[in-house]
């Protein structure tokens, strides 16, 4: 059942940002950053607007020089044009319905660390003079950050598995500040990173693991929230025959607020006998009476109703005839049968006895008054 929870919990939130940056430094380059095995776009457009559909215009990737996309009066290296570079084949696209607006924009797929370079936009026959625009592609085997909760106890754990230049691994809390952190795992493997940074929050909440890679230039990030609700299903018995009901919360945190419900969830009256807290536990027991039959719920609630969590118990009417506890069944009824037989014997014999004696009575007070009677009778004769 915690297993369960906590599954559940460590899956709420892992959203996870990447960003690409584009900054232009000096005229016209301009600088593209790419996560490793992302598509990217290699924008190029004209300022004009005009439309370039048949016209020429060629990317190339500098030093050394390789032909990336040529486009000749809807000719292109998609269509036929021969000249690509083997190693652009195939993962190059344009956007035919952009040529009206002047637009030569490229989009690179699935970048590796060896696409990173300048590339160049040329528009050589555009009056009066070429047209270029550089760009720098930068990728970045910046994977996301894999975040974990490891622990219940709140000990987070991030991977950046082969990053590339070597990144600043940290877990940030929701303000952005910097969390004390343990780096765990720091190695080097054919030029990619792998870090493991582990940190414990105290505090439910979200937490990001941040990831930085060229002085801050290239950063990401996911974020995982905590919401620390791995609180125990509360166990629930009955204590006595008469109704009372015990509810035990073993070890939750944060502190629960532990309630007895009826079927109609109406929060019953009931007695708080214990609220310990132990290492940031909170363990409470809480007692109630119930006075019908009927199933009740011990509720356990939690960052105000984000987490809740309750057992079921169910009391029926106590039974009149108990068969004497330690007995199974056919005996108490074995047993039960003779009561019944001596019992019916006895009540015979007494009647028996009763009907002997009445008789004897009835006798009596025939004999008795008539005779008195009759004397009375013959006394009051003349
Ligand atoms: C050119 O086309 C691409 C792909 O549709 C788009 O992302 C980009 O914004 C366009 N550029 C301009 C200047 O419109």
């Amino acid at each position: 059942m915690e297993l369960l929870a906590l599954l559940f919990l460590s899956f709420c939130f892992l959203t996870l940002s990447g960003r690409t940056f584009a900054a232009e430094s000096e005229t016209p380059v301009a600088r593209v950053t790419v996560r490793e095995d992302d598509d990217v776009i290699l924008p190029c457009s004209l300022d004009t607007n005009e439309n370039i559909e048949s016209m020429l215009f060629d990317w190339v990737k500098e030093v050394p020089r390789k032909e990336v996309f040529m486009y000749r009066n809807r000719s292109h290296y998609n269509n036929g044009l021969p000249g690509q570079d083997v190693e652009f084949k195939g993962r190059v696209s344009h956007y035919p319905e952009e040529l009206k607006y002047g637009n030569a924009s490229i989009r690179l797929k699935q970048t590796r660390l060896e696409d990173k370079g300048t590339y160049t936009c040329i528009f050589p026959e555009i009056k009066p003079s070429e047209k270029i625009f550089r760009i720098e592609l930068v990728v970045g085997a910046g994977p996301k950050p894999y975040v974990t909760i490891l622990k219940e106890n709140g000990l987070l754990e991030c991977e950046v598995p082969g990053a590339s230049p070597k990144p600043t691994v940290e877990w940030w809390d929701s303000d952005n500040k910097t969390l004390p952190s343990k780096t765990v795992q720091d190695k080097e493997e054919q030029g990619r990173f792998h870090v493991i940074v582990q940190t414990t929050v105290t505090e439910p909440g979200c937490y990001r693991c941040v990831a930085t890679q060229m002085e801050k230039w290239h950063r990401i990030s996911s974020e995982i929230c905590v919401h620390r609700g791995a609180g125990p299903k509360p166990y629930v018995t009955i204590l006595k025959e008469n109704g009372l009901l015990e509810c035990e919360v073993p070890g939750a945190s944060p502190k629960p607020t532990v309630e007895w419900w009826d079927s109609d969830n109406k929060t019953l009256p009931s007695k708080t006998v214990q609220d310990e807290e132990q290492q940031g536990r909170f363990h409470v027991i809480v007692q109630t009476t119930v006075t019908e039959p009927g199933c009740y719920r011990c509720v356990a609630t939690q960052m105000e109703k984000w987490h809740r969590i309750s057992s079921e118990i169910c009391v029926h009417r106590e039974k009149t005839a108990q068969p004497p506890s330690g007995l199974p069944e056919w005996a108490a009824a074995l047993i039960g049968g003779f009561i019944v037989v001596v019992f019916v014997v006895a009540v015979g014999v007494v009647l028996k006895i009763k009907g002997y004696s009445l008789k004897k009575d009835l006798q009596r007070m025939e004999n008795g008054p008539s005779s008195e009677l009759e004397r009375n009778l013959t006394s009051e004769q003349p």
